[in-house]
């Protein structure tokens, strides 16, 4: 754990004392001793980094080609020219992967991790550095179980660090940024890419390649980040964190995928596997065919949640229009999309919410 307020500080007054000996005067040590205290009255942020493309390299296997998690945490603070004027910053690696491998025990070291920062006043805010394909799973399992009004920002990037125009070290810059200021506080985890500030619960990575590819289709963005301002355009919502599983264990709950000439194969198989819920993704407004409402029926008669989302990548799921949720016993997602629902659904279960009467209300809560 390396801290690059001692580091640049360091260097200043090496600077100043050995590399001029005429400069070595009371005036140039007294002001590095003054940027000293002034970096000291920074907020204090701790940047927890897990791989991704931010802290990606390009490979020789092909022309976009490259190998996310190949440049750490440290190096990539040390890559963004200025952000030492903004806060203190403390780097540690939690892991360094691609997203697309993003799983439950990393998921817990964070949580654990930003909670005993927390509790321990180790720090004003937190930054997460992290691959684009899941951050939106992890910042909302967070956004979900931490409980304390300090920021804690994902961020990402979609050029790894050698592209030409490389976007990580503007978000990470724009990040810090965020964690840094006031009014962060009490909003939840959030993510910022490419000036927009946007919700845990609202965000979505939208395209697999545009730099602007995270939206919020239904929640919209609660603001803006740019070189002179931080701006936030929602109000502070209240929010209702669920308690983290103290055995660390998330019950199993599947995606089952809509499509033309659907069946039940997916809804019955995954309950022989054992799995605690099921999520559709459905087409239209969370609709399936006969055959796997059937299935979804039996499901529910062997004790398995079920939550109707939608495979549409904007608009809520609501309940009771062309599927009666009421008489089958199933639960609408509103406006979370079939990998948020089944994060929240895994946390309701975990939490002893088994009715789809308390689900439903649970998915609600949050609007
Ligand atoms: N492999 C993807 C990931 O780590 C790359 C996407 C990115 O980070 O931009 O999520």
């Amino acid at each position: 754990m390396v801290s690059v307020r001692v580091l640049s500080l360091l260097g200043t007054i090496l600077t100043a004392v050995s590399m001029q000996p005429a400069l070595a005067h009371a005036g140039q040590v007294g002001s590095a001793i003054a940027t000293m205290h002034k970096q000291d009255s920074l907020p204090r942020v701790l940047v927890l980094a897990t791989g991704g493309t931010i802290s990606g390299k390009a490979d020789t296997r092909s022309a976009i080609g490259y190998d996310a998690g190949a440049v750490s945490g440290q190096q990539l603070i040390a890559g963004v020219p200025g952000v030492e004027k903004l806060a203190q910053l403390q780097v540690e690696q939690v892991s360094n992967i691609a997203s697309q491998n993003m799983n439950n025990q990393v998921w817990f070291k964070l949580a654990e991790r930003i909670r005993q920062a927390f509790a321990k006043n180790e720090a004003d805010a937190v930054v997460i550095t992290h691959g684009t394909d899941t951050m939106e799973e992890t910042a909302f399992f967070l956004d979900n179980v931490i409980r304390v009004s300090r920021p804690v920002i994902l961020t990402g990037a979609m050029r790894p660090s050698t592209a030409i125009s490389a976007d990580g070290p503007a978000n990470m810059y724009e990040a810090v940024k965020v964690a840094a200021d006031p009014q962060a506080r009490g909003r939840g985890v959030l993510v910022v890419l490419n000036d927009a500030i946007q919700s845990a619960r609202g965000v979505s990575k939208m395209h697999t390649t545009e730099l602007q590819t995270f939206h919020s289709p239904n929640l919209g963005v609660v603001g803006y980040v740019d070189p002179a301002t931080v701006r936030f355009i929602t109000a502070v919502k209240p929010r209702q964190p669920l308690a983290l599983p103290v055995d660390h264990m998330l019950p199993q709950v599947q995606i089952v995928y809509g499509h033309a000439d659907m069946d039940a194969r997916q809804i019955d198989d995954a309950v022989k596997d054992g799995a605690r819920g099921i999520v559709i993704a459905g087409m239209g407004d969370g609709n399936v065919s006969d055959t796997a409402l059937a299935g979804m029926e039996r499901a529910r008669k062997a004790g398995v949640v079920v939550v109707r989302s939608t495979r549409v990548g904007s608009g809520f799921t609501n309940r009771n229009v062309e599927v009666d949720d009421d008489r089958y016993g199933l639960v609408a997602s509103m406006d979370l999309n079939p990998q948020k629902a089944r994060i929240l659904l895994q946390l309701l279960l975990a939490n002893g919410k088994t009715t789809p009467e308390d689900i439903q209300s649970a998915f609600q809560a949050g609007l």
